[in-house]
């Protein structure tokens, strides 16, 4: 299968491309990415070489971007991991970028995958789409969605594109709502990895309002899993809910970061809340484990455990973020590409 990738040169992309070359020697990757601010070519550095992995410059909101990496090329599947992320950026600074990447982007994809016959679109969407929850109770694909910040609703929004493009037009197309990923590579505006770093840093770590806001957390290992089994098996038409069963409040996260790397708890500074800061988030995955037989493989500690130690490990890759050094570094890889 020679497959699409969008927004590969991101945190879960970019883990998703290398499982894919990894456990389907028979695949060939597309790697299509507009490297915003979030996405990092450094974190393909080590596939540079990859006769099965072509990255190729552009920006799903381009129809003529689009259209060139579509042509030619014999796409058989996409997977749309390409947005904007970030819920605060969303809040702070406006919902235009979401709008155009994550909505129209989306829309865009979805034209040139029926036009070029794709067999197969798989969403990368979020649990953020259905809302908050009470105290009791985890999302379920029938959960009516309720985006409540800008992100989600752009998200949502995608989501609701991609249902009519498989329903008034027959495109074979899948959704994926995953909830909170960590692990490697995740940009250091995102609650584990900016923790890490503040407290190698010995710096404030800002938990938002209470800190008794509950996220379910999956290591992103297990999503990438979890998508790739549904760009295979899954049922066109239908949604996938995939959740690590980990649904604690962000204090305890934190503090684990903390006991994780032998800092004081008295780095914890309690800042102002997040607006309209969605209280919990669980899920119910049992769909995607009883009709695919997916399931989460690691155990939370032990994955914030190898998390933590990555960032340990890999300073320099974070740090040229915190500075802006990595930005450079498309052109030192690949600029002469775009020139010729
Ligand atoms: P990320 O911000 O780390 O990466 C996004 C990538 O998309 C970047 O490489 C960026 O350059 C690229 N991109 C942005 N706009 C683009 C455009 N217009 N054209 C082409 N590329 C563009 O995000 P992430 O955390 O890896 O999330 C990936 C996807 O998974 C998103 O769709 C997100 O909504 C979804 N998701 C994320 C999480 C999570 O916890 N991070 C959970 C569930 C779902
Ligand atoms: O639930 C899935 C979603 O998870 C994805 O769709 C989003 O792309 C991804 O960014 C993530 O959204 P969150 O808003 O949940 O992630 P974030 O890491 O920004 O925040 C996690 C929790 O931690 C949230 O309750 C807000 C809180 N937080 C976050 C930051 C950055 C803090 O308390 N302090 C912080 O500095």
């Amino acid at each position: 299968m020679r497959i699409l990738v969008t927004g590969g040169a991101g945190f879960i992309g970019s883990n998703f491309v290398r499982l894919i070359l990894r456990n389907h020697p028979d695949d060939e990757v597309v790697n299509f990415d507009a490297l915003t601010y979030a996405g990092n070519i450094e974190n393909l550095a080590d596939l540079k070489d990859n006769p099965r992995h072509t990255f190729v410059h552009g920006d799903i909101a381009s129809t003529r971007d689009v259209a060139r990496v579509f042509r030619g090329q014999g796409i058989d599947a996409v997977v749309n991991f390409a947005a904007e992320s970030h819920v605060d950026r969303s809040l702070h600074m406006g919902p235009r970028v979401f709008i155009r990447t994550n909505i129209l982007g989306t829309q865009i994809l979805l034209d040139a995958a029926r036009k070029h016959r794709v067999q197969r679109f798989l969403q990368v969407s979020t649990d953020e789409v259905y809302g908050s929850l009470g105290p009791t109770g985890a999302f379920t694909e029938a959960t009516p969605l309720q985006p409540n910040n800008p992100y989600s609703a752009t998200k949502a929004g995608a989501d609701f594109m991609v249902r009519a493009a498989h329903h008034s037009h027959g495109l074979n197309a899948v959704i994926t709502r995953c909830s909170n990923n960590f692990g490697p590579y995740q940009f250091p505006e995102k609650l584990i990895p900016l923790m890490i770093a503040n407290a190698l840093a010995d710096k404030p770590l800002p938990v938002y309002g209470d800190g008794l806001h509950v996220r379910d957390w999956i290591y992103v290992e297990d999503h990438c899993s979890g998508i790739d089994v549904v760009l295979r098996k899954g049922v066109a038409g239908e949604v996938y809910n995939l959740g690590g069963n980990y649904d604690v409040p962000n204090i305890q996260i934190v503090k684990g970061i903390l006991k994780l790397l032998g800092k004081p708890d008295s780095l914890i500074t309690y800042v102002k809340d997040r607006p309209g800061h969605d209280r919990r988030y669980a899920m119910d995955n049992t769909r995607a484990r009883t009709e695919l037989g997916w399931q989460p493989a690691h155990p939370f500690d032990d994955a914030l455990r190898e998390t933590v130690n990555w960032y340990v490990a890999h300073q320099t890759w974070w740090q040229r973020i915190v500075s802006g050094e990595y930005r450079k570094a498309y052109d030192q890889m690949y600029g002469w590409r775009d020139k010729e």
